[in-house]
């Protein structure tokens, strides 16, 4: 958190440095993309509002946008979807980010015609083909989309993926660790299916998902204890929010061993619980310990109620309280805000709490992109955001 009281003078230079410091999308354009033929933006650093009747095309518009990060995108989909039905089995998203001080040109896709392949999607930056793990050092993304509103009382695995999500967002090198455990996992499973498997095989997989896993649950712990601490600082420095603070903790065998034991050791434990559990776990055709099994355990601070238990309107607020505390905790990492992704989230708000939130946005100088159907609903951001109407895949100013 800044501490840290604009003093007289200094306004001018603080101005300065969150010019330099701030990340946007200064230019969009889709081709092929879901319903959109051809579309084209021009930005600037303000959040930016999509207003459309319901399938309009504004969800749309944020998943190409959050193709710009890394991962799959905010639905998750396999890219063959997001070829438009009838284009040319293909598609493109192309961007100009402004990210600190440099400019960089993005593209992403699949070229036409591949749409049935089920490859990964093509990523250049800056003209240079690379993996889409690269856009984790250009963009960085925080969402908070309908479909998470169950993520309090759905099934940990939701919560698992946005716990990751902060994990990279904090450290995108465990990339790699996290891509390691799941590949080791699965093959060991499939040994399990297919009564295959010599000793030093499992020992060589158990060995990397011990190694792997070890260093995720650690990442997790890592990461929590950050959001832990900005979410303490915000509440010092604002008392009370009109969005509830999250009281989170870890739930997982490894991560609890790691708060009391060194990792080297928690590593050496990892590695003989698998090895012991060999036989159950070929019962089971899994593996019945380990990280993919954590769990995020978030509660309603000032009721000091689980999360799952509260009313839908609370569990909305503390999720918007979380998405902001993250967008901060990486705006204190990076120097600069994410763009925030908010998928219909203003409708979902009384007026003191939607004005609340822009209030945040604004003052985490964050282009947030927001949707909804009815434009009234963001008056109060005025000339502080710009406006877009979405109509059957066109975009007018
Ligand atoms: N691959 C695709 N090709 C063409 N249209 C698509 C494709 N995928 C989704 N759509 C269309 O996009 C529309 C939904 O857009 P969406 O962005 O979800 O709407 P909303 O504005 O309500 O968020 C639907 O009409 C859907 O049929
Ligand atoms: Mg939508």
């Amino acid at each position: 958190m800044k501490a840290h009281r604009k003093g007289p003078g200094e306004t001018e230079a603080i101005a300065r440095t969150q010019a330099k410091t701030r990340l946007f999308v200064r230019a969009l354009k889709l081709t092929d993309f879901r319903n959109y033929a051809k579309a084209e933006l021009v930005l600037d650093a303000r959040p930016v509002v999509l207003i459309g009747d319901n399938g309009s095309g504004k969800t749309n518009l944020l998943e190409a946008v959050s193709l710009l990060g890394p991962g799959s995108g905010l639905r998750s989909r396999p890219y063959g979807e997001l070829c438009r039905k009838e284009g040319a089995g293909g598609f493109a998203v192309a961007a100009k980010i402004v990210s600190r001080e440099d400019e960089v040109e993005i593209g992403t896709g699949l070229a036409a015609g591949t749409r049935e392949e089920s490859t990964g999607r093509i990523v250049r930056i800056a003209g240079k083909e690379q993996g889409a793990g690269a856009l984790s050092e250009h963009v960085k993304l925080v969402w908070l989309i309908p479909a998470m509103d169950g993520l309090f009382t759905g099934s940990a695995s939701e919560r698992r993926r946005f716990l990751d999500r902060l994990v990279l967002a904090v450290d995108p090198k465990m990339r790699t660790p996290i891509g390691r455990y799941d590949r080791a996992m699965r093959q060991r499973n499939r040994l399990f299916q297919m009564r295959e498997g010599s000793r030093a095989l499992f020992d060589g997989l158990e060995e990397q998902m011990a190694e792997a896993g070890t260093a995720i649950a650690a990442a997790r712990l890592d990461a929590i204890e950050r959001l832990i601490g900005l979410i303490e600082a915000m509440r010092a420095a604002r008392g009370e929010s009109p969005f509830p603070w999250a009281a989170i903790a870890l739930e997982g065998r490894l991560e609890e061993a790691l708060s009391r034991r060194p990792a080297t050791e928690v590593e050496d434990e990892f590695r003989a619980l698998l090895d012991e559990g060999r036989e159950r776990d070929r019962a089971a055709a899994r593996a019945l310990e380990g990280p993919h099994l954590s769990d995020l355990i978030v509660m309603h601070g000032p009721k000091n109620a689980q999360a799952a238990h509260c009313s839908s309107g609370e569990q909305k607020a503390l999720l918007i309280g979380l998405i902001l505390a993250k967008a901060e905790l990486i705006k204190e990492l990076e120097g600069a805000s994410p763009l925030i992704l908010l998928d219909e989230v203003a409708a979902h708000l009384d007026q003191a709490r939607r004005e609340a939130l822009f209030g945040e946005i604004l003052s985490l100088g964050a282009q947030a992109w927001m949707t909804g159907t009815d434009r009234d609903l963001f008056a109060p951001l005025a000339e502080n955001a710009q406006i877009f109407a979405v109509n059957q895949g066109k975009i007018r100013a």
